[in-house]
């Protein structure tokens, strides 16, 4: 959900830093009347999402050729306004338009930065749905984020590696890119034949014909854009559905499947045993996409079906499947909660290290606690990581599951996994942020954790005593 005004937009536009408020200024003339905000008020990624509307649905219309690196595009985008409208933005980074239309008339566009500036023929009343929808053509490029990794749409030598957080949806399909607005997706992906269009949630077909394989995808279930792939290319592909009902597709690159293999065949049990701690399994469909060609040096949790750049070792499996939970169903409202994701597929890890035979969890807590105060561990705290730029550094991951370990050793074994699993459920498919937690996790204990959370998140340096 979003708001927005004429009125937030000055806010939202003292906020942020100057050279981006120029930006948005250059945006263009105030039309006539209230229009959409160009970002959705992240302090991190100011023109990250927008304002002024909801997304409900995306549905995406992707034809791919690897030889040429050219994708032709439509996007069909149900929304909801939030405010009379007469004009809003989408995000979209390179790639050129060729025709917008709103509730299937023709709407006038216009491209600045990263923001493609849609005036409808009609201004939106507040509440209402409308559909845009978007063509588009060109050869996507990934986006370099401010801590110098590629981020979106990445060539490789077979197809596409297709990893968006934070902020590369972008660089595939105009959208509202930021994680506070999520939405279900279908997607209909046409590849060449011999060559496999893999995203999110179930497989509902696949079709080939003149040498064309078209793949049909339904992400069901409210997906932030960051977790959306379209990831495409040769791979051995392997479908089963559990014993718990969960549909299973695999994509695995050739290269790496007899180093995948071993692992991606615990992906059920470690399923299984995450829904036992966590509370159930959050979606329909799971699986894993394994892809050498880019090695972008991460893994990303994309909704239902994460996606590797190598064989991923039992603790990156772990980590990414339990992003499902953290992350996923519950999505962040802002960047700079960041830690409400990363320090929790961390802290599974230990708690999946602990009971299955490994060190424990205060064992690992030990073992970073021993790091002298200089380390980069203790450069900033994990809820404040100051920018963009920071999001996936250490404090977050490692200090962020070491306050978790202080919160379960504060309150109990118990009442932690109490904690976990309440969190899970009661923002399942939704949102949550830290206040929400540490209030969740007070409410639980019936104690005042405050002073726990300040120390353990709150404030840069390490922390006097473990
Ligand atoms: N969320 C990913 C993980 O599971 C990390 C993504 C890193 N992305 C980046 N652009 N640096 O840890
Ligand atoms: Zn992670």
């Amino acid at each position: 959900t979003r708001r927005s005004s004429v009125l937030r937009r000055e806010a939202v536009v003292a906020a942020i830093p100057a050279a981006v408020a120029a930006l948005l200024v250059a945006a263009g003339p105030a039309a006539a009347g209230p229009v959409g905000t160009s970002g959705a008020g992240d302090p991190y990624f100011p023109l990250a999402g927008n304002g002024g509307y909801d997304v409900g649905h995306y549905g995406l219309t992707l034809g791919y050729d690897p030889r040429s690196g050219h994708l032709d595009g439509t996007a069909v985008v149900t929304a909801r306004a939030t405010e009379r409208l007469t004009r809003f933005d989408l995000d979209l980074s390179g790639l050129k338009v060729t025709g917008v239309t709103v509730d299937h008339v023709k709407a006038s566009y216009r491209r600045a930065g990263q923001e493609l500036v849609i005036t409808p023929r009609h201004s939106l009343r507040r509440k209402q749905e409308f559909r845009v929808a978007v063509t588009y053509s060109g050869t996507p490029k990934p986006v370099t984020d401010p801590d110098g990794s590629p981020d979106g749409w990445i060539p490789t030598d077979d197809g596409a590696f297709v990893a968006g957080e934070p902020q590369g949806a972008m660089t595939w399909f105009p959208a509202d890119n930021h994680p506070k607005d999520k939405a279900s997706y279908d997607f209909t992906i046409t590849v060449p034949d011999g060559t496999t269009a893999v995203a999110n949630g179930v497989l509902r077909g696949r079709t080939t014909s003149h040498g064309r394989t078209t793949f049909r995808w339904r992400q069901s279930e409210p997906m932030a854009s960051y977790l959306a792939t379209a990831t495409v290319g040769k791979f051995k592909v392997e479908q089963y559905t559990t014993a718990d009902g969960l549909k299973v597709y695999n994509a695995v690159d050739p290269r790496e499947a007899s180093a995948a293999a071993p692992v991606l065949k615990k992906l059920p049990s470690v399923l299984a045993w995450e829904s036992g701690v966590f509370g159930p399994y959050p979606f329909r469909a799971a699986g894993a996409i394994v892809d050498r060609a880019p090695q972008v040096g991460y893994a990303l949790e994309t909704q239902t079906r994460p996606l590797y750049d190598s064989a991923p070792d039992l603790s990156t499996l772990v980590h990414e499947s339990a992003h499902q939970w953290f992350g996923d169903s519950v999505a962040l409202t802002t960047w700079k909660d960041i830690w409400l994701n990363e320090g929790f597929a961390t802290y599974a890890e230990w708690l999946y290290t602990e009971q299955h035979g490994g060190r424990s969890a205060q064992q690992a807590f030990d073992a970073l606690y021993a790091k002298p105060a200089g380390n980069d561990l203790w450069a900033f705290a994990p809820a404040d990581p100051g920018s963009g730029a920071h999001i996936f550094e250490t404090p977050v991951y490692s200090r962020g599951a070491m306050a978790l370990q202080k919160l379960r050793t504060a309150v109990g074994d118990r009442t932690f996994l109490r904690i976990l699993r309440t969190w899970a459920t009661e923002h399942r498919a939704g949102h949550g942020t830290t206040a929400e937690f540490v209030r969740l996790s007070e409410r639980l204990s019936g104690k005042d954790l405050h002073p726990l959370f300040h120390t353990w998140i709150g404030t840069a340096g390490k922390p006097s005593s473990p």
